[in-house]
């Protein structure tokens, strides 16, 4: 299996393929033209940061400060050949917005022809995301930008409008202000932008003006093969929407001439070279492979910031200090709560308000995969009804995870208000209706809404987190739980996942996951929120059991009367006839058979009133394993206490 990919073979196999095609092919000049661009998944850019929404370019994320971005085309423009001597000819023309998001915005974007399509580190801020502290003015070949600036953040630089030409840094070799152009870069204005290049002389349009003309030789500051893209930055503390509208590019062929001839014969003999090596390298490899087969297995395992820092997209990566800093060194009084292995404190960064876990235990090599699993997966998922995560950091024994934090706590203080005093904090009807379709809505969204399935597996009242409108936020994908389960793994096989009392009955016997009983869990919580009351089945303090949530409604729902469960808080301040359609909602996502039990879709749908609340039988049915008559395959993805190395389960579609 590994053969097809990493044997020399192939890349013998490769080389001779391309020494076939490249001599072969006219060298065809760079023209393309977006009036408006494709969405994430095209192969026509590469991106760091940068994204397209709406057929637009988002060079940097939105409100997000102190940052950086860059998307170049992905095929490369020939600039100049034969050292200099042959000079190529290009036109292109985009159309740029800048929209402020603070007040003043900063910091700006560029249109960059540079040797490297990827984003320098550290180059956020004045560096504009064309290069960084170290880079700036190094006489070496890299990177010609024209700048838009919005700021003026260091002494050189004229004011918070202009255009400039910057040469191997962000040194503009000429500025020229914007204002008597008639635009104001920071007041969103839509400006048509032209930069021509004639082999020695290069001139900027603004609004089909001439802003600046600049004899210069590019071939001295840039190597032959350049991408051309643009950058952009936003500033510690401002921040900008630096959109591209539209972009066409045409670049002149720069013609044959004998040197190309000189390449064919190159290119022939490399790949001649290739394939010998690579028959050779393939023979040794194969006795190498029989030799070190368990050894191989071992190697190579990416370190936590490699692995994460492979998906471009992946959250923040914080500095351990700074979170000390935010969290006033984890102090007591800013603990937010503890859960199993992780505490989590509340902190203040760069004015920004985070929940920080700290992972509080000892780290095994579990604990670091679903670490990274959990950065790398959760933190690619959007929702609004999902806590979102900001951002890692990790340093030494020292693992953290920031999150946005959610000023009304979780759920579960709000409605089982235990201190019978204190009536003030019993939430409206309403509320909780808003409350429980914000669940469902967000777990529709991990079922099957983004791009790999995910299963909660812990759906329960102290997971779910309220914003300042009392929005549901469902949180927690079980980094305590994990971690817990990763300890335990060598004393017990029998390890289900999930909190008793919202846990399915199957899963006691299959000892797996599904979506169904996500679904159970859900319906759990949903009798929760409409009685107020926890799901018993649990000892309680004095060792008494108490009486299950679900019996206790099903037993009412018999008598016919269902409404009695109503939360008595609410003081009858409800629409009766949506207490009763919720609460069969409630029982029917508990049904004992788990093909019997909605999807989270048609939940959303009879949370909507599109369709009515299932049919409910007199009686609690009951539960049968293996459920009568199910056909279906299962779903299930996987068997407890044997993998334990992601935070939350995922499988492919
Ligand atoms: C790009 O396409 C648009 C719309 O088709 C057209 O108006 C514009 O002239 C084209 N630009 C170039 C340089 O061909
Ligand atoms: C591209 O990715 C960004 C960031 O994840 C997202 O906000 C945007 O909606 C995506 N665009 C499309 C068209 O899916
Ligand atoms: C970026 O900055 C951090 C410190 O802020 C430093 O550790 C790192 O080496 C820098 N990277 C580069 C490429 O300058
Ligand atoms: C901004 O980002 C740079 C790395 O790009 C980092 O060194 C610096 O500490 C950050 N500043 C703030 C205020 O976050
Ligand atoms: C970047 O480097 C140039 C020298 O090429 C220097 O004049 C300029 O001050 C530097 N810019 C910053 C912001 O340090
Ligand atoms: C540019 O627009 C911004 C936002 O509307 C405004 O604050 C600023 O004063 C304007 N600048 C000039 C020079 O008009
Ligand atoms: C560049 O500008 C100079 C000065 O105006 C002019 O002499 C020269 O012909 C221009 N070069 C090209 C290729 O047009």
């Amino acid at each position: 299996m590994m053969l097809e990919t990493n044997s020399p073979l192939t890349l013998a196999a490769t080389a001779f393929i391309l020494f076939l095609t490249i001599p072969i092919s006219p060298s065809t000049p760079l023209h393309f033209n977006y009036t408006s661009f494709p969405d994430n998944s095209t192969n026509d850019f590469s991106r760091s940061n940068a994204y397209i929404t709406a057929g637009t370019i988002q060079i940097t994320p939105d409100f997000i400060p102190n940052m950086s971005g860059r998307i170049c085309y992905r095929k490369p423009f020939r600039l100049h050949k034969n050292r200099g001597r042959v000079k190529a000819t290009f036109t292109t023309t985009f159309v740029l917005q800048i929209n402020p998001k603070t007040q003043p915005p900063g910091e700006g974007m560029a249109f960059i022809l540079a040797e490297d399509p990827a984003l320098p580190e550290n180059s956020s801020g004045q560096w504009l995301g064309v290069v960084n502290s170290i880079t700036n003015g190094s006489s070496s070949r890299g990177v010609v930008a024209v700048e838009f600036d919005t700021r003026k953040s260091y002494p050189e630089d004229l004011d918070d409008n202009h255009v400039g030409l910057d040469i191997n840094g962000v040194y503009s070799v000429r500025q020229e202000p914007l204002s008597g152009f008639g635009v104001n870069l920071s007041a969103s204005d839509i400006v048509t932008a032209r930069v021509h290049y004639d082999g020695s002389n290069l001139t900027v349009f603004v609004s089909e003006r001439v802003v600046i003309w600049e004899s210069i030789d590019l071939s001295v500051h840039l190597p032959e093969v350049v991408h051309v893209g643009f950058s952009g930055s936003t500033g510690r503390l401002n921040a900008q929407q630096n959109c591209i509208l539209s972009w066409d590019f045409a670049g002149l062929d720069i013609g044959d001439g004998w040197f190309r001839s000189i390449w064919v014969w190159v290119l022939l003999s490399i790949g001649i070279l290739g394939l010998i090596f690579g028959i050779v390298g393939f023979i040794y490899y194969q006795k190498r492979r029989k030799l070190g087969r368990e050894k191989t297995e071992n190697e190579g395992h990416p370190s936590i910031e490699e692995a994460i820092q492979v998906s471009s997209m992946a959250p923040l990566k914080f500095k351990v200090k700074e979170l000390i800093d935010a969290t006033k060194n984890f102090n007591h009084e800013n603990k937010l709560g503890k859960g199993g292995f992780g505490t989590v404190y509340k902190g203040n960064l760069r004015n920004r308000e985070i929940a920080v876990k700290r992972v509080s235990k000892k780290v095994t090599s579990q604990v670091k995969q679903a670490f990274i699993s959990e950065v790398t997966t959760i933190g690619n998922l959007h929702h609004k009804n999902l806590v979102k995560l900001i951002g890692w950091a990790h340093e030494g024994q020292e693992y953290l995870l920031v999150y946005e934090y959610m000023p009304n706590g979780s759920l579960d203080k709000l409605v089982f208000d235990d201190d019978e005093s204190s009536s003030s904090s019993s939430i409206r009807w309403e509320t909780r209706l808003n409350i429980v379709s914000g669940v469902a809505r967000a777990l529709e969204y991990l079922h099957s809404g983004c791009e790999k399935r995910v299963l909660h597996r812990d759906i329960k009242a102290s997971n779910i987190m309220l914003d300042s409108e009392f929005n549901a936020k469902l949180g927690d994908f079980g980094l305590a739980r994990t971690i817990k389960q990763a300890d335990q793994t060598h004393h017990s096989t029998k390890n289900l996942a999930g909190t008793l009392g919202y846990m399915a009955p199957e899963i006691f016997l299959t000892g797996r996951a599904t979506l169904e009983s996500d679904v159970y869990a859900f319906g759990i919580l949903v009798l929760e929120v409409c009685c107020g009351r926890r799901p018993g089945g649990q000892l309680d303090q004095d060792g008494y059991a108490s009486r299950s949530i679900l019996n206790w409604v099903w037993e009412l729902h018999g008598i016919g009367k269902l409404i009695d469960a109503a939360d008595c808080r609410l003081k009858g301040d409800f629409v009766e006839e949506e207490m009763g359609f919720v609460l069969s909602l409630g029982l029917a996502c508990c049904h004992p058979d788990p093909f019997k039990r909605p999807t989270m879709k048609n939940v959303i749908q009879v949370l909507g009133r599109e369709v009515a609340a299932p049919e409910l039988p007199p009686e609690r049915p009951g539960f049968m394993w293996p459920p009568v008559g199910s056909g279906s395959e299962g779903a299930g993805f996987l068997l407890l206490g044997s993998q334990v190395n992601s935070f939350t389960e995922i499988t492919g579609r």
